[in-house]
């Protein structure tokens, strides 16, 4: 995807003249917390690997590397019509979606609802109400005359969890800042039906779907080259497929070794235990505040629900602790506020194409009540531009993990989700990162793909879960019954 797109206007020189030497002293060490080199990266990739294969074992590790029961990749001819339900860190989405009888071809009609922010720490009834009214909803608005039979549905629900089967899912633990009682450590599944079953929707849950398999999958639908899903998002994640034979924890399943099983690895808990990460004192902030301090270490230095977190703490911090002191004298109360600002916030300063930033000066007089000065702005600057490539080049470490665990020596990834998609450089410094990582010689010409292209997926949490939804419903067909719990509920 690099160079696609529009022309991008010529970038910002930016010019430290009128940096006085304190505050450049203390971007210099901004620069030395947040720059990861690439020795640090293959460092981490290196750790990386020996951890999926952790996670694979019986013994298993910090990575949970989930077996999901999606056991194959579409082959482009799969039909019929699906339901899609969506449960990320933001929105819900509930999609119809029809495979239709061209080659990789489908057509969706969808809805989104807000989640109501309260609803994520609330109670889990709430929750699963919410979540059947606007099933019902959608339904009554697409079918309101048709008597329909039977739906099946894939359900996208993004967060860990242990699927002894694939119409099954026991959360591990919340992720994303979600902190409902009384669902960690029990089968969501039973708790959705309840939910559709008082409101007599003809729905049946064909597949519990984790959102990268989703993305791997719809991927692999339009793009054979496509090996692995990644979504770098509220959240950050990543699925591929692996064969039955390398998952050690699985054996007891007498499976053929040589059978595909999509891995869904949660590697935001990568190096929970702090051996390899280069964190800061703020990231050690951001995971003691957090509702589950000790989880999520990588998903903490690169997901989207904190990048803007990490960059608030470092500006108080330099307000109210360093020498430098900056905004003295001003009110920075709203800038106290915890996750006030959000990753668009930096993507915002990361895109002020003036030289004397007046945009991001806009922003935080605006947004913040804060008068910045010239020097201040571009320690802004800098800063954003710091937090933001480390995420992109952290991320290339879990990529590069998974090539060289699998062998890929070419292959597409996509990737799907805000920081993805908005983030300014994300894609180019992740592609940087790769290449460092990986020793590629140097390009011949800059059209040149590169041997492992992160590219813009195809819509895993609508199409991928209709297609999961599709290639069980067709295994189960051929009697193929390993992971599914109710063969009934596959039937007609
Ligand atoms: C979090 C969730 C994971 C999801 C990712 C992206 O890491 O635990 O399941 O895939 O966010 O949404």
């Amino acid at each position: 995807m690099v160079g696609l797109g529009p022309r991008k206007p010529p970038s910002r020189k930016g010019s430290m003249a009128d940096v006085p030497k304190d505050l450049m002293q203390e971007i210099k060490r901004l620069e030395e917390l947040f720059t990861v080199d690439k020795a640090k990266l293959k460092q981490i990739t290196d750790h990386f690997i020996n951890e999926l294969a952790k996670g694979l074992s019986v013994e298993g590790g910090s990575i949970p590397m989930n077996p999901t029961w999606c056991m194959s990749f579409p082959t482009g001819d799969e039909q019929g019509t699906f339901l899609a339900l969506d449960m990320g860190g933001t929105n819900l989405r509930v999609c119809e979606i029809i495979l239709t009888d061209q080659k990789s071809e489908f057509d969706i009609i969808q809805s989104k609802y807000r989640m109501p922010e309260e609803l994520k720490t609330g109670d889990a009834d709430e929750l699963w109400e919410y979540i059947a009214d606007c099933l019902q909803q959608f339904i009554e608005s697409h079918h309101a005359d048709t008597k329909l039979e039977k739906l099946h549905l894939g359900f996208t629900f993004s967060y860990p969890a242990t699927q002894d089967y694939i119409d099954h899912g026991v959360l591990q633990r919340w992720t994303k800042g979600f902190d409902i009682d009384g669902v960690e450590g029990h089968n969501v599944v039973p708790m959705f039906e309840a939910a559709i079953a008082k409101r007599g929707v003809p729905i049946k849950l064909t597949a519990l779907i984790n959102d990268t398999t989703g993305t791997l999958i719809a991927s692999a639908y339009t793009d054979t080259k496509m090996k692995i899903g990644c979504i770098f998002g509220t959240g950050c994640n990543a699925a591929y497929m692996e064969n039955c034979g390398s998952i050690p924890k699985l054996a007891h399943m007498n499976l053929p070794p040589d059978t595909p099983m999509a891995i869904n690895c949660e590697w935001g808990a990568f190096d929970n235990e702090h051996k390899v990460l280069p964190r800061t004192p703020y990231d050690i902030i951001v995971d003691k505040d957090s509702p589950r301090p000790g989880q999520q270490a990588f998903e903490k230095m690169i997901a989207g629900l904190y990048l803007g977190e990490i960059f608030r703490l470092v500006l108080v911090d330099l307000h109210d602790n360093k020498d430098v002191h900056i905004f003295e004298g001003q009110n920075i109360d709203k800038l106290r506020k915890a996750y006030t600002l959000d990753s668009s916030f930096l993507s915002l300063v990361e895109e002020d194409p003036f030289e004397n930033l007046s945009e991001t000066g806009d922003l935080f007089q605006n947004k913040l009540g804060i008068t910045a000065t010239h020097p201040e702005l571009e320690l802004i600057r800098r800063l954003a531009e710091l937090i933001g490539t480390r995420a992109a080049r952290l991320s290339a470490c879990g990529v590069a993990a998974i090539a060289k665990k699998k062998n890929y020596k070419t292959c597409h990834v996509g990737a799907d989700g805000s920081v993805f998609n908005k983030y300014p450089h994300f894609k180019q410094r992740g592609a940087v990162a790769l290449r460092e990582i990986l020793d590629w010689p140097a390009k011949k010409n800059p059209k040149e793909e590169d041997p492992i292209e992160i590219l813009a997926a195809e819509d895993g949490s609508g199409v991928g879960a209709a297609l999961i939804a599709a290639l069980t419903l067709k295994r189960v067909k051929e009697g193929n019954m390993a992971g599914i719990l109710h063969p009934e509920n596959f039937r007609g």
